[in-house]
């Protein structure tokens, strides 16, 4: 099921550039974000000082493959405003990411990025076939999380009318959507199931609401779960992506009318895909790790920053100049070795949907009893599935025959894991 393309006229002028316009102005904007991270930022500075790379050097696109790596722990080091490249007066807020261990990463903005960032999320919501005059029910956290305020300042900017909702009290969301009519929801995915399971537990058919858009994001989700999503709502499920230390939401979206990966808004983003291992620039087509490097950012530039996120870069479709990244496969952090074999939760996905009288709640337990590792595949069971003997059997197969491991499968009952608000957590490693 596609949407309808947007209108030509309601596109702004970065989505209408042809390729060659759109490397041409990359080029000039890197050079100038070289310059200003290498005058400001004492990190960058002695980052390429040490390569023996002077701003100047950088003359074409591909010069940027000699400039070094920015990783999370240049973030953390430099706690909490190190890598500011404008004085903290300039700066008019900022966000923070807590990630699992240690200090949060913290990220700053200008007015101006403020303001583009707005842009660049109106014109994401717009690609996903939202329109001026919509009601956009915003479920992201509101808070140091850039998911609420990146996904509101845009609805704000594209002419919506937003419902600052945040997560949590899930039936509170429910009664909203319902009494205000909202046609856009923006939302992590796992928390929408929680909402659509709230519904459906309440005698509401999610097809008789007005909502026709949902824009998830912020975890990894697969297109047995768009394809569950939109069967149980007639809604369109489309894809957003971003993260904190390059923008937020926002740096790359899904277009309704093609639904095939998302465009990456390279007129603010240059993206690499990298091997992970030997860090070597891989050329488009390849899988790898994706990094970015900023093309417009003031107060927080970023080079070529390692996001640890799999993907691949493939040619633009419904914007032409603008090249799509693949759905993320992972992260390289995500990635299980179950006896050698690399697995990362979304396969498991992929599979428990195409099992039936399973749901989309699941999670990946690893255990190590003797020297051996083991994969436990917790997954609820639907209201109606009466033998989940032959389901966990059916499940366990599929799991052997496509993903390469051997999985125990538990059946769950309804609602026995616990929900998340936000981001869904779908290991848990208990070696
Ligand atoms: O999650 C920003 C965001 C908010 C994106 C709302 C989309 C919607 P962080 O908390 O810094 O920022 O986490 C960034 O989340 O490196 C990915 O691993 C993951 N991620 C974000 N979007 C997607 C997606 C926000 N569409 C990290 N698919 C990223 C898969 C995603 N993973």
């Amino acid at each position: 099921m596609l949407g309808d393309a947007c209108p030509e006229e309601l596109l702004d002028a970065g989505e209408r550039l042809s390729v060659d316009e759109l490397r041409s102005r990359q080029l000039s904007l890197l050079q100038a974000t070289i310059s200003t991270a290498y005058e400001k930022v004492p990190h960058y500075r002695k980052a390429l000082d040490e390569a023996g790379f002077a701003p100047g050097d950088l003359r074409e696109l591909s010069d940027l493959s000699r400039l070094p790596f920015t990783g999370k722990k240049d973030l953390r080091d430099n706690y909490p405003f190190g890598m500011f490249a404008v004085p903290q007066s300039e700066v008019a807020r900022v966000h923070a990411s807590s990630g699992t261990t240690g200090r949060p990463t913290v990220v700053g903005y200008t007015k101006q990025d403020i303001d583009t960032w707005a842009d660049l999320m109106a014109r994401s919501i717009r690609a996903a076939g939202g329109r001026a005059g919509d009601i956009c029910h915003v479920a992201y956290g509101y808070g140091l999380f850039t998911g609420g305020l990146g996904a509101h300042y845009g609805a704000e900017r594209l002419g919506c009318t937003v419902v600052p909702v945040s997560g949590g009290m899930t039936e509170r969301q429910v009664d909203l959507i319902r009494d205000f009519g909202a046609r856009i929801i923006m939302v992590t995915p796992s928390y929408f199931l929680a909402i659509i399971d709230e519904m459906e537990r309440r005698g509401l058919d999610p097809h008789d609401t007005q909502l026709r858009i949902g824009i998830f994001g912020a975890e990894p989700w697969t297109e047995q779960m768009r394809t569950e999503v939109e069967q149980r709502t007639g809604m369109h499920a489309v894809d957003i992506y971003g993260l904190s230390e390059v923008m937020g939401p926002g740096v790359a979206q899904e277009c309704v009318e093609s639904k095939d990966g998302l465009h990456i808004w390279e007129d603010h983003f240059y993206p690499e895909i990298i091997d992970p291992v030997t860090g070597e620039v891989l050329p488009d087509g390849s899988e790898g790790e994706l990094v970015f490097t900023t093309l417009t950012k003031q107060a927080f530039p970023v080079i070529r920053y390692r996001t640890r996120d799999l993907t691949r870069l493939l040619p633009g479709t419904a914007r032409p100049g603008m090249r799509r990244m693949e759905k993320i496969t992972g992260r390289t952090d995500d990635m299980m070795i179950v006896r050698g074999v690399n697995v990362f939760p979304t396969q498991i996905e992929e599979q428990i949907l195409l099992v039936e009288g399973l749901t989309p709640h699941y999670l990946c337990v690893l255990t190590r009893p003797g020297r051996m590792d083991e994969l436990t595949v917790q997954v609820e069971a639907a209201p109606d599935l009466t033998d989940r003997a032959t389901a966990a059997a059916v499940l366990s197969r599929r799991i052997k025959d496509r993903v390469g491991v051997t999985a125990t499968v538990e059946i769950l009952d309804p609602h026995a894991l616990e929900r998340s608000l936000g981001k869904a957590k779908r290991i848990k490693d208990n070696r």
